[in-house]
């Protein structure tokens, strides 16, 4: 009886595209804009797509399904998912609990930055042609007014899960991804239209072999399984708000069509435009926050386009960070039985302590290294590289080995079900253990 009751009272997406919105919003993020485009650049442009989308069919989507199959056959968050399959194993649970609030800790830093520069693009509080690579050193370095820029971002994540499933997240996601996807567009047109750019989209797609290695595959592994979001829990939790006959097949194919299009799609409309300003292409925030104000500088109506790509860029990091502070949330509320508002307020506080060093780590603590790294460092290396790929590998033989999920949760094909346990079970989690080698630098 009590259980029927707590299961009555679960949200469920109140439509199929209510779920896809949502789980495109997890994946396209930062990963999707400041790397993908650069990374398929310098390993072999249409060479690395290729292998990207081959690698996504046959590996990332078997772990990518498992997550939606736990979430959707025990309908918990992470933590209580690994405990009813068995006690012992909530520990994997926490582990995905921790992930989710190391990665925010970084990546909530670098959305604080995109509030920053829609406020400069805006007010015009520093004239465009006037914003360089100091007005981004000398910002990120001081001790105040990056930390108060990455609240602002914390704030307006934890809005919409404070809100609920459907009044919050749902809502966000269902206004904020067709907005997106709509000045996507825009910004990736206008861009083709600039002298030159060509060169841009030869640098992105020109299939070159020398660039191609066995190092190629691996990256393009790690990010392809980064962007769709795999290895934490985030599409668990997404996936335990569906009901019981809902497509988990035609929804993760969307995601992953939909995910690949946008990454393409901001490739081109980055590179057309760095090429064109004979600028040096680049990953990270020195391409975001570095090079493109150059070309904002030197475009008509800079101002205009300047502020358009970084409320594009925050869109995309805002749910993606919805996302991430959602699984630590609902894993909270039902482990301990409080209410989602008091979940809500805990995990980002403990997520704002945790935000003060990696923050301060590009000024006041940048001088303080472990290994070699600033606290940002770490966090982030810790995360990618260990915690994703060791969650991801936990997940497939816990669920492969151990739960053997439902046949009818999945699909109603036998064939279609023997490959997927098959990969599951033996190719999907050595491919994995060499990924997070080669992330630890081991091969
Ligand atoms: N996929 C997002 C990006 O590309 C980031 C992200 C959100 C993520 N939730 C995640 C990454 C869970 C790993 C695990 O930026």
């Amino acid at each position: 009886m009590a259980v029927e009751r707590s299961m009555a009272k679960r949200p469920n997406w109140s439509s199929g595209f209510a779920f896809i919105m949502a789980t495109l919003g997890s994946a396209v993020g930062l990963g999707n804009i400041w790397r993908f485009p650069y990374v398929m650049g310098q390993n072999g442009g249409a060479l690395f797509l290729l292998m990207y989308i081959l690698l996504t069919i046959f590996i990332c989507s078997v772990p990518l399904l498992c997550e939606l199959l736990l979430g959707k056959q025990m309908r918990r968050g992470v933590i209580r998912s690994y405990e009813k399959i068995n006690k012992k194993f909530s520990i994997f649970g926490w582990l995905c609990f921790a992930t989710s609030i190391f990665i925010p800790c970084f990546y909530f830093v670098v959305g604080g930055w995109t509030v920053n520069y829609i406020f400069i693009y805006l007010f015009g509080t520093i004239p465009v042609n006037e914003i360089s690579q100091a007005t981004f050193d000398t910002f990120a370095a001081q001790p105040v007014a990056p930390l108060i820029m990455g609240i602002i971002f914390l704030f307006l994540c934890a809005i919409f899960p404070f809100r609920g499933v459907n009044k919050g997240i749902e809502q966000a996601n269902n206004i904020i991804m067709p907005l997106f996807i709509i000045m996507l567009f825009f910004l990736a047109v206008t861009g083709l239209f600039l002298d030159n750019s060509i060169e841009g989209l030869k640098f992105m797609f020109q299939p070159n072999v020398e660039n191609f290695t066995f190092k190629t595959v691996l990256t393009a592994l790690g990010q392809a399984l980064f962007t769709l979001s795999v290895g934490m829990g985030c599409l668990v939790t997404y996936g335990s708000y569906l009901k019981k006959d809902s497509d988990i097949i035609k929804s993760s194919t969307l995601l992953i069509i939909g995910n690949t299009i946008i990454a393409v799609l901001a490739g081109i409309m980055i590179f057309p435009a760095v090429f064109s300003f004979n600028l040096e292409p680049s990953a990270g925030a020195g391409l975001v926050f570095i090079t493109l104000p150059k070309v904002f500088a030197a475009l008509p109506f800079g101002q205009f386009f300047g502020l358009m790509f970084f409320v594009l860029l925050f869109f995309a990091a805002l749910t993606s960070g919805i996302s991430l502070l959602e699984v630590s949330i609902a894993a909270i509320l039902e482990k301990f039985k409080i209410s989602r508002k008091i979940a809500t307020v805990i995990m980002s506080s403990i997520i704002l302590i945790f935000m003060v060093p990696t923050t301060w780590s590009f000024g006041p603590l940048a001088g303080y290294k472990l290994f070699n790294m600033t606290f940002f460092e770490i966090m982030d290396f810790t995360a990618s590289n260990i915690l994703l790929p060791l969650n991801t590998i936990i997940l497939c033989v816990v669920v492969g080995w151990i739960l053997k999920p439902k046949m009818e949760l999945l699909t109603n094909n036998k064939k279609f079900y023997d490959v997927f346990t098959f990969l599951l079970k033996f190719i999907v989690p050595p491919v994995l253990i060499l990924l997070m080698l080669f992330g630890l630098g081991l091969v």
